[in-house]
């Protein structure tokens, strides 16, 4: 049976509600409000996190009544109510639980708790139907693992960052060469000018066995690579920056490449797709589509950000598969999708979400 589910997302700095309809592997998405809270953080270099659950709390009903009209059905219509409920930034989080207990209460109507990360890594299926088991490389700016995703609520970590999430150092990058934030967009386009050879920048990890990662040391070779070129000529010429942007956008790309063919030695999977805002990146987009022969996958855009469409999206698999939450429904900061997979060493330190 076609169900209807009012999805709900506000765990980091985006707003956001989405109406689905459909069943498992056959949905239609109704409608996908975001809200972005990006002019708001801009003068701070980064999420403030009081600033953004404000934000959320001030957003949510607009965002919601927006999503309800743009799909031309009432709030009653709903079936179910699904909702981030972690991992990301608490204030954040509990604002959209909160919301949605609301709803839920005030419309009779079943409430689901989500886990971001399901969001994300079942995005694939939502767009291109995917059968499980498929590979997940997740590339954002708070999330970088590969996930072999095996049922909806059932996911393997086959690895991640011991550190920071791949959109982090591009951010961090642009900010060293003083181009604008969102950084990976500023660094995708300063490349496009750039030498990625004229720099030798370290490739970390690679020399460990497995499919973790690590980016803050390649984030310190940068600072150090520009400090030497300040050093040495009182500063950087335009195409310094580019080759500079050039270089580092391509070890990222080859590290991502390389790690993600040992993912897919670990076991067999009907296909690979990649989620998250980095995957956005054209360079690696073509690393990644060389790395196999199965098909893969890179969901559109808005799709690969944070959305409220993969929050419905996962909610409804888990409703369509007899979960309810109560009332009593938390919101975590911390929620890692597999639980029997160890902590990584460090992630989470800058308020990364898992
Ligand atoms: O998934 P997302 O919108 O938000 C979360 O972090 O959850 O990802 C944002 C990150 C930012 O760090 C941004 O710099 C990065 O994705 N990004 C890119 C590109 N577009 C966005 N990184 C590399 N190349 C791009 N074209
Ligand atoms: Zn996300």
């Amino acid at each position: 049976m076609a169900l209807t589910i009012l999805g709900i997302e506000s765990s980091c700095d985006d707003t956001a509600a989405a109406i689905l309809r459909g069943t498992g592997g056959d949905v239609a998405i109704l409608s996908n409000v975001v809200s972005s809270q990006t002019d708001l953080h801009a003068a701070f270099g980064g999420v403030v996190p009081e600033i953004a659950a404000r934000a959320h709390a001030e957003t949510l009903d607009l965002v919601v009544e927006e999503a309800v009209t743009t799909a031309g059905i009432a709030l009653h219509d709903v079936d179910a109510i699904a909702v981030t409920a972690g991992p990301g930034l608490i204030g954040g989080v509990l604002s959209g639980v909160m919301a949605a207990k609301g709803l839920a209460l005030g419309l009779g109507k079943p409430l689901v708790g989500v886990n971001h990360l399901a969001g994300h890594a079942l995005t694939p299926q939502l767009t291109d139907g995917l059968a499980f088991p498929y590979l997940l490389l997740l590339v954002s700016g708070g999330h970088c693992q590969f996930l072999r995703v095996e049922g909806p609520e059932s996911f393997t970590r086959l690895g991640g960052t011991i550190d920071d999430a791949p959109g982090e150092a591009f951010d961090k990058v642009a900010r060293l060469l003083g181009l604008p934030q969102p950084g990976g967009p500023s660094v995708e386009k300063a490349a496009l000018e750039g030498d990625a050879k004229r720099f030798k920048l370290p490739r970390p990890l690679l020399d460990r066995p497995g499919c973790d990662l690590s980016f803050s040391g390649l984030k310190t070779a940068v600072l150090r690579l520009r400090d030497g070129l300040v050093a040495e000529n009182g500063g950087l010429t335009e195409q310094d920056r580019a080759d500079i942007c050039a270089g580092f956008q391509a070890t990222v790309a080859h590290v991502l490449a390389e790690k993600s063919r040992r993912a897919l030695a670990m076991g067999e999977v009907t296909a690979f797709a990649v989620a998250g805002g980095v995957a956005a990146n054209q360079t690696l987009r073509a690393a990644l589509e060389a790395v196999t022969d199965l098909p893969f996958v890179a969901p559109p855009l808005a799709l690969c950000t944070d959305n409220a469409a993969m929050i419905a999206y996962a909610g409804l698999l888990a409703f369509e598969g007899g979960r309810v939450d109560g009332m009593d429904l938390s919101a975590r900061p911390r929620w890692p999708l597999d639980t029997d997979a160890a902590p990584m060493i460090g992630s989470g330190k800058k308020g990364a979400k898992a």
